[in-house]
């Protein structure tokens, strides 16, 4: 399903760069799979593909459809693991353009993700008068962005449908014992569905988190599940021909030879959002400790012509990783009698083509500039590749993590903005940090 390209880093990395890092990945590969390692707790998405609950995924496709047949938007309230996870999946499979399509499924709102006014009011002047249901995401369930969307959006629902209507609405994505949203959740009612215990946020998109929006969307979540569960089966196998061990081996060289940035690259609008729940898997994951390479993304061709001068001559500070899909159809290019452009040399390719060789263009020109280059060859995009990919991606973030010797799992330096804003906000309890803060600024 996957094919992995590592020719273009001969020249930036030594040849034992993966047989050196064997025994340190084999280890890895052993606490993944023990959940023994640091973080050990937070390691139940390994084997998530395989042990999801079967019960609770029938739930979620019961309740996708209810949503379906009651709504015409879903609002989905959450932040960082708690939404990016599913509005990639959405947009990947669905299209960004997704609301703005002709469909027989809900427009999908994302609110609860910022504190920015002008968004929420927008969101709420898109919903109109049409009838809405929410899906309110939270782990802890007191993160204070959606903690606020969804007061927000609870209070619009209850003034519209009455309480007891908006009850039949409201979705709620939580903790199966802990935590505000949890008691509320409780005791007004709601459908619940259970953040596991034993995976993270940012590992989450393959439980009710990701599913419940993605199949609202229309997208078939037992084929996404499938293709997690072929990676899965496949990169369980250790030793050094498993691509994931390769790319993990791959970053960590390339990191300690003094590589700053790992750029996520891809041909595909569509895949923008992937990339950004991308970011979050490796920016959580591995940031710390004052380690870690920077995630970054950039869309290509577009990028070329804004970020391609320093990615070409900048600071030799990345490396770049493209995400290459099979095209799912074909465009060719028309004939000019007239060839004012000059460009009949391409009258009747396909359009892939022309994408096909830019690509090859510019891994060619960036591994000139010195920026190595790996490359990530996938199907057409369907759900099973989806599936795959995430795997992929979460697994060789585990192994990475393990290889840098942080805690892949935890995500200690995000509390430190939390706290200040509880404090500046007046909460009970940071009186005295209140006041030394405001000093301060
Ligand atoms: O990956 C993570 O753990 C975080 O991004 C969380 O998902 C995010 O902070 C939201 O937390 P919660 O789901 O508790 O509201």
């Amino acid at each position: 399903m996957l094919t992995l390209d590592l020719s273009k880093l001969n020249g930036f990395l030594p040849q034992d760069y993966l047989s050196s890092r064997e025994d340190a990945l084999r280890e890895a590969a052993r606490m993944l799979a023990e959940h023994n390692g640091p973080g050990g707790d937070f390691t139940g998405w390994v084997t998530l593909p395989r042990d999801y609950d079967k019960e609770e995924f029938a739930r979620i496709q019961a309740a996708a459809k209810r949503i379906q047949q009651q709504s015409q938007v879903l609002v989905v309230i959450g932040i960082g693991g708690s939404y990016l996870g599913a509005r990639a999946v959405i947009e990947l499979l669905g299209s960004p353009n997704y609301n703005l399509k002709q469909k027989n499924t809900p427009d999908i709102l994302f609110a609860g993700n910022g504190l920015s006014t002008d968004a929420l009011l927008e969101t709420i002047s898109l919903i109109g008068d049409r009838d809405f249901s929410v899906n309110v995401i939270s782990k802890s369930g007191t993160t204070t962005e959606p903690a606020v969307a969804f007061r927000i959006f609870k209070q619009m629902l209850e003034e519209k449908y009455g309480k007891e209507g908006a009850r039949e609405r409201i979705y709620a994505t939580t903790d199966k014992a802990r935590g505000a949203l949890k008691g509320l959740a409780d005791q007004e009612g709601y459908e619940e569905f259970v953040v596991p215990d034993d995976v993270g946020g940012r590992y989450s998109v393959l439980t009710a988190v990701g599913l419940l929006p993605i199949a609202v969307a229309g997208i078939d979540i037992e084929a996404l599940m499938d293709g997690a569960a072929q990676a899965m089966e496949a990169l369980s196998a250790p030793g050094a021909d498993n691509p994931a061990w390769q790319y993990a081996a791959a970053r960590h060289a390339l990191y300690e030879s003094g590589k700053k940035v790992e750029l996520l690259a891809c041909y595909e609008p569509c895949f923008r959002f992937f990339a950004e729940w991308w970011k979050q898997l490796y920016g959580e994951s591995e940031g710390k400790e004052g380690k870690g390479l920077f995630p970054a993304s950039v869309e290509y061709t577009a990028d070329l012509h804004s970020m391609g001068q320093y990615i070409q001559e900048g600071e030799r500070l990345m490396l770049e990783t493209v995400v290459q899909f099979a095209p799912k159809g074909e465009f060719l290019i028309p004939n000019d009698p007239e060839n004012v452009d000059g460009l009949n040399f391409l009258s009747g390719k396909p359009l892939s083509f022309v994408a096909e060789q830019a690509m090859r263009a510019v891994i060619l020109a960036h591994v000139d500039g010195g920026v190595p280059n790996v490359r990530i060859q996938m199907p057409a995009l369907s759900e099973t590749v989806t599936g795959y990919l995430i795997y992929f991606f979460e697994y060789v973030c585990g192994l990475s993590g393990y290889l840098l010797k942080v805690n892949p799992f935890n995500q200690p330096g995000v509390e430190a903005y939390k706290n200040n804003m509880y404090a500046l906000l007046g909460k009970p309890g940071y009186e005295a940090q209140k006041a030394e803060l405001e000093k301060r600024l």
